[in-house]
Formats: C-alpha cells, sequence, structure tokens
C-alpha cells in the first residue's frame, strides 16, 4: 500500500513558486493507493466515485494525470489498476492533488517493482501535478512523499527541520473551493503589473521563512505563531484571503491560537493555526467547528 501525505504550509506560499523558500510539513491524512494487474489499466478513486478505464475522455484532467505518470514507466508492463483512497478535502490548500499523485505513483512503483527514494517520488510525480497546476513549485510533492518538517526552494534538495516540541496544528476548511491554477497566476500577473511591491511581499515573506526554521529548531511556538500571522497578513496585501478565511483566522486567534494563516493557494480553502499545545488545540478547534467550520487536528508527520 502506497501512501501520499498531504501537507500544510506554515510560512511561504506564492513565494515558493518564483524561487523563495518555504516552511512546510506532511500530516497524517492523505491518500492511499494499491495497484494490481488487471485486463486494461484502469484507475479507481474513492470517495468520489471516479473509475477511469482506457476509453476515459482525453479531456478528463485525472485520465490525462493517470496517462502522464503511466508514460514513466517504459517498455512492456501488465496493465494495471490502481484503487486510491483520498482522505483530504481537494482544492483546499492540502495538496490533495499532489497527494494523489504521489500515492498513484507510489502503488504503480510496487506493483512495478521500481525503487526511488523519497526526492525521486516526489520530483518525478510532478508529471501528475503539473495538469492541475500549471506552474507548480513542487513544495506539494516533495512534502507528501518525504513528510516531516521542511525547507523547501525550488529545484533543490529538501531540507529536513528537526521540530524541538511537537506543533498542535489545527486545520479548518472555509468550505470556498479554490483553484490554486487560478490563483498562482492571478499572483503572476499582479508580480507584472507591480514587480517591486510583490517581490517585496516575497521577500518579506522568505525572511518570515527563515525566522520560521529557527523558530521550530528552537521549540520556540509563540515565535512561530508570530510569523504566521505576519505571513497571513502579507499574503492579504496580495489579495490572497477572503472575508471567510479572515473570520475564521479571527476565531482561532480568539480561541488562544498563537498564530494562524490561510495555508496554500488562498481565495478560499483552508487557514491553519498552531495552538501552544493539544489542549490548547482542541479548544482551536472546537471554537472553528462552532463557527461552522470543519476543522481538525493536524499532527505534523
Ligand atoms: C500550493 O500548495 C502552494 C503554492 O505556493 C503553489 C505552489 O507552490 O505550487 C500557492
Amino acid at each position: 500500500m502506497a501512501f501520499g501525505r498531504g501537507k500544510v504550509i506554515l510560512l511561504g506560499e506564492h513565494g515558493v513558486v518564483f524561487g523563495h523558500p518555504a516552511l512546510a510539513t506532511g500530516i497524517e491524512r492523505g491518500v492511499t493507493a494499491s495497484a494490481e494487474r488487471a485486463e486494461a489499466d484502469r484507475l479507481e478513486i474513492e470517495p468520489w466515485g471516479v473509475a477511469l478505464g482506457p476509453d476515459a475522455e482525453d479531456d478528463e484532467p485525472l485520465a490525462r494525470a493517470f496517462a502522464a505518470v503511466l508514460s514513466l514507466y517504459p517498455g512492456p508492463r501488465s496493465p494495471l489498476r490502481v484503487r486510491a483512497r483520498v482522505e483530504l478535502p481537494g482544492g483546499a490548500g492540502l495538496g490533495c492533488s499532489a497527494a494523489l499523485g504521489v500515492a498513484v505513483m507510489g502503488a504503480l512503483d510496487e506493483a512495478l517493482g521500481v525503487t526511488r527514494d523519497a526526492d525521486a517520488l516526489g520530483r518525478e510525480s510532478l508529471a501528475w501535478e503539473r495538469v492541475f497546476h500549471g506552474n507548480p513549485s513542487g513544495v506539494d510533492n516533495a512534502v507528501s512523499a518525504a513528510g516531516g518538517v521542511v525547507l523547501f526552494r525550488r529545484g533543490e534538495p529538501l531540507t529536513a527541520v528537526s521540530a524541538r516540541r511537537p506543533l498542535p496544528l489545527v486545520v479548518a476548511d472555509s468550505g470556498e473551493p479554490s483553484s490554486t491554477k487560478t490563483m498562482v497566476s492571478g499572483v503572476a500577473r499582479r508580480r507584472e503589473r507591480e514587480p517591486e511591491r510583490v517581490d517585496g511581499v516575497f521577500e518579506a515573506i522568505a525572511a518570515l521563512v527563515h525566522n520560521g526554521r529557527l523558530a521550530v529548531e528552537a521549540g520556540a511556538l509563540g515565535d512561530l505563531g508570530q510569523l504566521m500571522d505576519v505571513n497571513h497578513a502579507l499574503l492579504s496585501t496580495l489579495l490572497l484571503s477572503t472575508t471567510r478565511l479572515e473570520d475564521l483566522v479571527g476565531v482561532a486567534r480568539d480561541a488562544g491560537a498563537l498564530g494562524a494563516k490561510l495555508t496554500g493557494a488562498g481565495g478560499g480553502g483552508c487557514m491553519v493555526a498552531l495552538a501552544a499545545d493539544p489542549d490548547g488545540a482542541a479548544r482551536v478547534r472546537e471554537a472553528l467547528e462552532r463557527a461552522g467550520a470543519h476543522a481538525f487536528v493536524a499532527e505534523a508527520r
């Protein structure tokens, strides 16, 4: 059974597309997948009720993504039926599509006896991700394959970050669907119009990422929380937040979170809050649920 973790970006989304660093962590929720010999290549995804066989339409992105990954296995092979189970909301900033790509490729590797380390799995499963997100930085796939708290910079191997204390994270879904592709291309257009301002924001976020790494290594959760708050404010200046995300970030802070921010592409999707300890995380989760959001405590994995 192969597993692709979901991920939470603690600091640094969007800047990471343009070569700046990001601090992210894998979470325990993700996608599991297995593959077995069959009469024809086939992809099934639960609980979405997706079943794509050889007659799938070419304009079906999941079929194109599956074909893109299968094309990475050259030479004769038996047809394979891949069954995946998704435990993450899609289009919500938790790296669902990357986790699916990593899990599917991991399942194909297992069935075909291919060995590949986590770095290679993260990099090569980008063939899947590119179908959905025109210009992915690769952070979602890299974290999904490797897990743990990591510092990522586009085109470079991951740096594992050793967390001195566990990170009690709470994730809440705004319920507003968002498209990473649309949000990333919107930021790129804004950067063309206002290069100095947008690059200035990304440089400020990169400084937060470097300090965030130090805070994680030192177990300084209060500092990390403050950096998350500042990161959220900077992302808001790029119009990546929404009224609902602002409400949820405020609810988390009022319930005692050390910091809270949107996570992923923004424009909807999820927010993440950092609590001081597990009891604090439970209180933040309850407050977010009372505010009508689906929320869960996430273990950094
Ligand atoms: C999406 O999880 C994070 C973004 O920075 C896009 C990317 O890195 O590809 C918004």
